[in-house]
């Protein structure tokens, strides 16, 4: 198993994950303007034949009254390859991303109030808390909570030292060094902001 940097190849099986797994979905224009506008912050797991198994898709948010901060947009991780720690691992890495890139404060993101393994992934495995109740938040009329994460503690040197042996003990097993290296090298690239989608 792998977890690397998403590509904009990466986008469409990407978008082929959520569809199996969520009923929240989006257009194709929407991952492209995550992949393009914050090409560090979105993560995929892929099994060993490269085929995408889980992804986690980010953005920051630019909201001028409130600190630097990420957005989780849609997570996914595909039923064959549940509770293997695939999905603690993205965030993880999407949230030092937010840190290391952008100086993020904190991370948010929403969650159906029924979404019980995903309620216990951010709250008890990732120290998510709830900021508040957002009422028929969803489509079907079912409520989220908003949650947020601190950044701020998030020891960078330890991070970066756990990514890199993540990194060194993926290339091991795959032999291939040098095309993971390149992907540590993070661009930040200017922000243009088009108009907000809701997520
Ligand atoms: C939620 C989801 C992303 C978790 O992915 P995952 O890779 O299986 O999660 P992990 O293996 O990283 O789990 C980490 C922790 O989360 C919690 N967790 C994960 N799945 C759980 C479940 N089915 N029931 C209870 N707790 C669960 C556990 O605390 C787990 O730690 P443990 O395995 O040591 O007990 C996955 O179930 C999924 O894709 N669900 C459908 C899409 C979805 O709900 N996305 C989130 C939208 S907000």
């Amino acid at each position: 198993m792998n977890i690397r940097c998403a590509t904009p190849e990466d986008l469409m099986n990407m978008q082929h994950c959520n569809l199996l797994c969520l009923p929240e979905n989006y257009q194709m224009k929407y991952y492209f303007y995550h992949g393009l506008s914050w090409p560090q912050l979105s993560y995929v797991a892929e099994d060993e034949k490269g085929k995408i198994v889980g992804y986690v898709l980010a953005k920051m948010e630019d909201e001028p009254d409130e600190a630097v901060h990420g957005h989780i947009t849609s997570l996914a991780v595909r039923r064959s390859h549940r509770r293997l720690g695939l999905a603690q691992k993205l965030m993880e890495q999407a949230s030092r991303a937010m840190v290391e890139c952008f100086n993020a404060q904190y991370v948010s993101l929403h969650v159906r109030k029924s979404n019980r393994a995903a309620l216990n992934l951010y709250t008890v495995t990732l120290k998510f808390s709830i900021s508040e109740i957002e009422p028929k938040y969803y489509a079907d009329g079912e409520d989220a909570y908003a949650m947020k994460r601190n950044l701020t503690g998030l020891d960078l040197e330890e991070a970066i030292a756990d990514v890199q042996s993540e990194r060194k003990h993926i290339c091991s097993v795959r032999g291939n060094m040098d095309s993971c290296q390149s992907n540590s090298n993070f661009e930040i690239l200017a922000e243009e902001k088009p108009p907000q989608p809701k997520s």
